[in-house]
């Protein structure tokens, strides 16, 4: 079977007529907007923010455009990566029909928003060194099948996923292979948006919440084919991303430079860590990352999160997730918050 577009979208959302917003209707110049039921008597705030955002990221998509060297068609923006998530199991996937391909342990979105939208899981868990079982995967399939969900480099192991198994997939698999790159600033390899015309079939995920430090913005983006964006904006709340949003991530994204250094230093502290914790004598894997964190098995790794959580540091445990026995999920922080860190395991050594 080859990918068709037209055959794993909804047909509901295929004759869907989206929602036409006053700025839809009219998005010229005036004296007067008296079309969106607005306040026109302003808000409590000194700059305003009584008016409805652009609904098409008209000038956020242009900036991602030029950074990422891709045309704006080919950029959706969701209320983070999540949302671009939830869009592409309402668009392509039909609940109670259709089903998804995950491979855990990975970001834990994927299955929630597949339970939301009730859409069947199919689980192909990573190989032991955390790459793609293609095996597996390819016996999971069926005609039923719509999205494969990858994730490279992988939340919560770190690495990326090998590039020839991606394109395995990619050429083997007649639905969407979405590819989450959240973490891909802080990879050794490029990301796959220079793939997309080669491949029909593939969404590449990246989001301003990582490498940008923009979590608290909500900004995520899809690079796809133009009809794959199309009808993602079909779907998409009209408003999705607000205004002061839009707004701080235009100024934020003219700092290249300053994003650059920040994935610089991250990297470099990341690589210190992880020789730091490699001489802890009851670390046992400190496993080579590509993203902004390092998973680490130890000894007792349920009682050392709680022995930091006690000293006022969280970290993520892990240590019950397949794959990931005994693992804590470490965030690089700043200088100063990986030196407490250090300094707490050093101290849970020696009590
Ligand atoms: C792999 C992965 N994808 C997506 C996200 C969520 O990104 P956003 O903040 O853009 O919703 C995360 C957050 O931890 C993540 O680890």
């Amino acid at each position: 079977m080859q990918f068709d577009l037209n055959r794993i979208t909804r047909k509901n959302i295929q004759l869907l007529k989206p929602y036409s917003s006053a700025r839809d209707e009219f998005s010229g110049e005036a004296k007067v907007f008296l079309d969106a039921n607005e306040n026109s008597l302003g808000s409590p705030l000194t700059k305003w923010y009584n008016r409805y955002p652009d609904p098409h990221h008209v000038q956020l998509r242009n900036k991602i455009a030029a950074i990422k060297g891709i045309a704006p068609e080919h950029i959706f923006l969701g209320n983070g990566s999540d949302e671009c998530i939830d869009v592409l199991f309402r668009c392509f996937c039909e609940p109670g029909v259709s089903n998804t391909i995950i491979c855990p342990p990975t970001y834990g979105m994927y299955q929630v928003s597949a339970n939301i939208n009730n859409v069947a899981i199919q689980e192909a868990p990573l190989l032991p060194d955390y790459q793609l079982n293609l095996a597996h995967i390819e016996q999971l399939v069926n005609a039923d099948s719509r999205i494969i969900w990858l994730c490279s480099p992988n939340n919560p192991t770190g690495n990326l996923m090998n590039l020839e198994d991606i394109e395995t997939v990619l050429n083997n698999f007649f639905g969407l292979v979405v590819v989450d790159e959240a973490y891909i600033n802080f990879a050794r390899q490029r990301s796959l948006i220079s793939l997309l015309p080669d491949y029909p079939n593939l969404v590449v995920l990246q989001t301003l919440s990582k490498a940008w430090g923009l979590a608290g913005l909500r900004i995520g983006m899809a690079f796809a084919g133009m009809a794959i964006v199309e009808i993602m904006n079909k779907v998409k709340p009209p408003y999705n991303i607000s205004e002061p949003a839009q707004e701080l991530a235009l100024k934020a994204l003219d700092e290249v430079g300053q994003v650059n250094d920040m994935i610089t230093l991250l990297v470099d502290m990341r690589e210190a860590l992880a020789a730091v914790f490699r001489q802890m004598p009851w670390v046992e894997v400190v496993y080579p990352s590509d993203a902004n964190f390092l998973l680490v098995k130890m000894q007792q790794a349920h009682l050392v999160y709680e022995f930091l959580l006690d000293k006022g540091i969280v970290v993520r445990d892990r240590s019950r997730v397949e794959l990931c026995d005994n693992c804590l999920r470490i965030t690089i922080g700043t200088e100063q918050e990986n030196t407490l860190l250090v300094d707490a395991l050093a101290a849970w050594h020696e009590q």
